[in-house]
């Protein structure tokens, strides 16, 4: 029988983890932790994951602060306002929700943002430091998973590791920590490329499914035994929700859950641990623990 990871319930624990270090911060008399987030456009999955962020800082106790841009912002007074947050110091850490519209550089202003304060651990800086094992902004999806790797205890030693999907927030920084020492996994990245990917995840004993394909790793590529972490949050048409979709997941999860150990639902797996690793990394910024 395999285990549920319940990453909604492991988030709320983290979460009055979170709170309780915030009350004993305001205790010193010092301003309680403060993120801003900034929105471009109106896009209404963007809005979505915007608005639990805002409401979880409210849960923790932290400051939060929201800014608006209407999708014809220009690049530039954009780049003005990272500027001035970059230059805030009433600010601990802030993001820009991506995707942005196409005529704005993402990766230009990722690179705009000063790395100090750069909570979603997507500049350069900390994403080069986390590869060589250096104290950073881990960004939030990977640093989610292995969160509950470790509270469930899902043994990674020496273990085979197989990561489907080489994306730049997902694919490669999580297979960096998984080989990471700690961790100490033997980590298989594979992509749209890769041959033989059933093989090869077949000697998985952890399989890590972040491609966005809905229902693409099924039954027949995993091996008894295997802890699945399905990464996947694909909206697709439903007739049975009110907002006309639902999420998807990577993993075909009736055939795959009775082989695994351990396995995550979508919704209710990774999904919330996104939003306490961002919160993570603001409460180290504001103790300023990474950078000072
Ligand atoms: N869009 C989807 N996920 C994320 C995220 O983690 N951070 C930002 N800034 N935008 C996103």
């Amino acid at each position: 029988m395999y285990q549920l990871i319940d990453g909604k319930a492991i988030s709320e624990k983290v979460k009055a983890e979170i709170a309780e270090e915030v009350k004993n911060i305001v205790a010193t008399g010092k301003r309680a932790p403060h993120l801003a987030v900034i929105i471009v456009g109106h896009d209404g999955g963007s809005e979505t994951y915007v608005a639990h962020k805002v409401k979880s800082c409210e849960q923790v106790g932290f400051k939060s602060t929201k800014i608006t841009f209407e999708a014809d912002v220009t690049e530039a007074e954009l780049l003005a306002k990272i500027d001035e947050l970059n230059n805030d110091e009433e600010l601990d850490g802030f993001i820009v929700q991506l995707p942005l519209p196409k005529h704005i550089s993402e990766q230009k202003v990722i690179e705009a943002i000063d790395y100090r304060k750069d909570v979603d651990g997507f500049h350069p800086v900390n994403v080069g430091r986390l590869s060589i094992g250096l104290p950073c902004y881990v960004c939030a999806t990977p640093s989610g998973i292995i969160e509950l790797i470790k509270r469930y205890q899902i043994p990674t030693v020496g273990k085979n590791c197989v990561v489907i999907g080489r994306s730049n927030i997902v694919g490669k920084p999580v297979a960096s920590l998984m080989m990471q020492k700690g961790c100490d996994a033997t980590v298989t990245v594979c992509h749209s490329r890769t041959k033989n990917l059933k093989e090869i995840c077949l000697q998985a004993d952890i399989i890590i499914a972040a491609l966005g394909q809905p229902e693409f790793l099924t039954g027949d590529m995993v091996k008894n035994g295997a802890a699945v972490i399905d990464v996947g949050t694909t909206r697709v048409p439903s007739d049975k929700t009110k907002s006309g979709f639902r999420l998807s997941g990577d993993v075909k999860f009736d055939e795959v859950a009775p082989k695994c150990s351990f396995i995550t639902p979508v919704p209710g797996g990774v999904g919330p641990m996104t939003i306490v690793s961002l919160l993570k990394n603001t409460l180290l910024a504001a103790k300023g623990e990474i950078y000072n």
